[in-house]
């Protein structure tokens, strides 16, 4: 008879057949524009580093800092002797940044989307999610009682549809306010004013727009004018801010309170180690003294979404630094991921079912961190590689 463990194992080998097991390469140097690979350095274009905070010197030394001051960690939830000042300072600095009236911190924006819908909603109630949606919101979902309903992606007319022929006592709408394969914006201005006509509460998940988007890093809501009009907004500081760990949701004072009170992740797991919080705290600082970076990642972008164009690539519109390259074939994205690797170029390739079926796509990640060199070396060595599989003229 099989047992689980041998059928757990025949699985895996069946991914490492197919190709799709997930290898890990290792890392000997930090986080950075650059990294060092297995003796290697590579230029990093598949973090999620947007503002060059995760190697940073004065995030660093803030850590250490906390440490110093705080020690390694709480060794409790917040609610029974887990909390500090300085969870209260991110909290309330992360408020005052959506210009919401508090804020709560998770441990990660998962924890947090695991936390929020559970926590505010009950069985006479509904929520409407876009199906492309980030699986922690899909899995945060899940874990609540309210009535599901998934709207095609990006359609305000499914949703407007859905949220007619429903009749729940209170509904929420939630979407990703971009969607990180394509580096697509949310309709933010569209869904407000539905969300208000058809009294819904909106929440927007800004892992990736938060400290990236929008003149001074205030993410999508900045970015399409509407900042300080959503209603809760959830978020990462493993990502632009930072890039150590650490989630929020940030909301009406109720909404908070409520989550404090009632959200399992907050009430049954560990707090936020202090030096997570004193880093994050740092990169808010960073991000207020010094709004030329959120620029330079602007035009680091236009500069290399232009340099491929020019090339002959197959790149999406927008404005987010998440730049799709898109090469058809599944097989064919994964093998030019490999052999930019033995170009110096650190970049992820993806396919279905990750994305829809012949748009499989090398999806790089800019920073503000680069240089326009590096970032030129590293477009040389995508056409090469490019050019080399007919994926544009050689
Ligand atoms: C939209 C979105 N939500 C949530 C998360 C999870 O964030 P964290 O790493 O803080 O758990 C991510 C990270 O990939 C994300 O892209």
């Amino acid at each position: 008879m099989t047992t689980l463990i041998d059928y757990l194992a025949s699985e895996m080998a069946k991914l490492r057949q197919a190709g799709t097991y997930k290898e890990e390469l290792v890392l000997d140097s930090p986080q950075d524009a650059k990294v060092q690979v297995g003796g290697r350095e590579l230029v990093m274009l598949t973090s999620n580093n947007y503002l060059g905070f995760a190697n940073h010197p004065r995030v660093r030394e803030a850590q250490k800092r906390a440490i110093d001051r705080w020690g390694a960690g709480m060794a409790s939830v917040r609610f029974i002797c887990g909390t500090d000042s300085l969870h209260l300072a991110l909290e309330r600095r992360i408020a005052e940044f959506f210009d919401a009236e508090g804020a709560i911190l998770y441990t990660s924006c998962w924890n947090a989307n695991e936390a929020l819908f559970a926590g505010i909603l009950d069985e006479p109630d509904a929520v409407f999610s876009d199906e492309l949606n980030h699986a922690s919101i899909i899995d945060g979902i899940r874990l609540c009682r309210a009535k599901r309903y998934r709207y095609a992606h990006g359609s305000l007319d499914a949703l407007a549809e859905m949220l007619d022929a429903d009749a729940s006592r209170y509904r929420v709408v939630v979407t990703d306010g971009v969607f990180s394969m394509e580096g697509e914006l949310a309709r933010l201005p569209a869904l407000i004013e539905l969300c208000r006509q058809k009294h819904a509460l909106l929440v927007v998940d800004d892992s990736h727009g938060t400290g990236v988007l929008g003149e001074r890093g205030r993410g999508t809501m900045e970015e399409l004018g509407v900042h300080g009009q959503v209603d809760v907004v959830t978020g990462t500081l493993g990502k632009a801010l930072g890039g150590a760990v650490g989630g929020f949701v940030a909301g009406p004072g109720a909404v908070v309170e409520t989550l404090r009170q009632r959200s399992r992740p907050y009430l049954f797991s560990n707090a936020m180690p202090p030096m997570v919080a004193a880093g994050s705290l740092a990169a808010f600082d960073l991000l207020d003294q010094e709004p030329d970076r959120v620029r330079r990642l602007r035009e680091n972008t236009e500069f290399f979404r232009a340099a491929l164009r020019d090339r002959g690539f197959d790149v999406r519109e927008g404005v987010h630094p998440i730049v799709p390259i898109i090469v058809g074939d599944t097989a064919l994205a994964i093998r030019l991921s490999q052999e930019l690797l033995e170009e110096g170029v650190y970049v992820s390739g993806f396919g279905f079912p990750v994305v829809p079926k012949g748009e499989a796509r090398l999806r790089a990640q800019i920073s503000a961190a680069h240089t326009l060199e590096e970032l030129g070396t590293a477009v040389e060595a995508i056409a090469r590689v490019g050019a080399r599989h007919g994926v544009i003229p050689a």
